[in-house]
């Protein structure tokens, strides 16, 4: 069997450890996931440094300030204006992030199909979608809606959105594209089964996305028809504006080949990504790479000197993204709960991390965009993540910020 020498070259051949116990459509399955993944993965370990991107080599750090809210309200009506044009002529197109496993949350489905409500059925898609549709009801137009799945999500993703008639959004404006995969591996760099014949692999994170949507072809689809800019959101943002008319048309306005939505942070530590300048370059620096001391440190204003932190959702310059998509991402090495089969073929669900997965992360497409348009939001009026049932960034919480912005479900 050909690919004997790549397991040995990986020490990977324990993957076989069943092989012979199973049938021939499984023998063919497990071969066909072993061809498919992406070994060379496995060589980021050898220079892994917790907490760091495999290619972080440091460097000078500056704030990139922002387009702050006062800013924003002045030039409202010529942003708003010039956005809306562009989405009349088809120029831009929202990109869901919708590939993600929401272990936090801990809900058995896609996370866009979790029931927010208390007194009546309120799910995450629809929040998205019903914010959407605020915009296109302004435009007089609707935008194509590309959402990203993964394998572990897709069919379950399709059915829900086409059961509820996709909250009113136009079916023919909706696309669905599957990201790639990539393997779970132990504290040894092994690579888990998840059954006998089943590889472990996961989502290769929210970087993927633009490699993924070449993939699938969809991106040809939207060049043709036109569009020039891509909005890529978050699932977990229950009161963010998609497709913005006024953050489009500031960032087309200023020229950058990206624009990013920003809050001020509401304390030092809060864990949101920080967009500053690194080597002159803007660029998200996580709040576990950013260490306390730097976090706290203040402008000669008094104000924390990286208080602008990301809140997923970008707009990308289409031309750009094609520029890089065959360039190297950094890849995030993460420690995760990962279950799998011990050599007994018994299936173990570990209580504290037990190994590491592999993903890329769409914060650093930003630094390759070469230019960047910081765009502050009102916190209170536009970021309600969900990322636990209760207590921060969670479906409680969330509920509350609704409600603040007359949402009551
Ligand atoms: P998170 O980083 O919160 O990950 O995703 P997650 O998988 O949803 O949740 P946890 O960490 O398991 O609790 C932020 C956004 O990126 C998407 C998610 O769907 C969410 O919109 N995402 C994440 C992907 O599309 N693909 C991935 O591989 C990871």
């Amino acid at each position: 069997m050909k690919n004997t020498d790549l397991l040995k070259q990986y020490g990977q051949e324990h993957l076989l450890r069943f092989y012979d116990e199973l049938s021939e459509d499984e023998q063919k399955s497990l071969i066909e996931q072993i061809n498919q993944a992406d070994f060379t993965l496995l060589d980021a370990l050898q220079h892994k440094d917790q907490n760091k991107a495999t290619d972080d080599k440091g460097g000078s750090l500056a704030p990139l300030g922002a387009l702050e809210i006062d800013e924003i309200k002045k030039n409202r009506a010529e942003y708003e204006e010039k956005g809306l044009e562009a989405i009349r002529a088809g120029k831009v197109a929202a990109l869901l992030l919708g590939g993600g496993q929401g272990t936090r949350l801990g809900f058995d489905g896609p996370k866009g199909s979790y029931n927010l409500g208390v007194t009546r059925d309120f799910y995450i898609f629809q929040a998205q979608i019903n914010n959407m549709l605020d915009v296109c009801k302004q435009a007089g137009c609707y935008f194509p809606l590309i959402i990203m799945t993964s394998d572990k999500n897709d069919v379950e993703t399709r059915r829900f959105l086409k059961e509820k008639n996709y909250f009113g959004y136009p079916e023919e404006k909706i696309r669905f594209f599957r990201q790639d995969m990539a393997p779970s591996v132990d504290f040894n760099g092994k690579i888990y089964l998840e059954g006998k014949a089943q590889l472990s692999l996961s989502p290769n994170g929210n970087g993927g996305w633009f490699k993924s949507l070449v993939k699938s072809g969809l991106d040809k689809e939207l060049a043709e028809s036109g569009v020039e800019f891509i909005n890529v959101f978050s699932m977990d943002n229950v009161l963010q504006r998609i497709c913005d008319p006024v953050f489009i048309g500031a960032t087309l306005l200023s020229g950058c080949n990206c624009g990013a939505k920003v809050v001020a942070k509401n304390a030092p530590g809060e864990k949101v990504g920080a967009l500053c300048l690194k080597d002159g370059l803007p660029t998200i620096v996580e709040y576990y790479e950013m260490g306390d001391e730097l976090a706290a440190e203040k402008d000669e204003n008094g104000k924390l000197k990286y208080r602008f932190g990301v809140i997923l959702n970008y707009l990308f310059s289409l031309k750009r993204m094609y520029e890089i998509v065959d360039g190297k991402m950094p890849l995030h090495i993460v420690e995760k709960k990962i279950p799998y089969i011990d050599e007994k073929g018994v299936l173990i669900k570990p209580e504290t991390p037990n190994g590491y997965k592999f993903e890329y992360l769409a914060t650093d497409t930003v630094r390759d965009m070469l230019s960047c348009l910081s765009f502050e939001v009102e916190r209170e009026r536009e970021f309600a993540p969900i990322k636990n049932k209760e207590g921060i960034d969670s479906v409680v919480s969330a509920r509350e910020l609704l409600a603040k912005n007359g949402i009551i479900c």
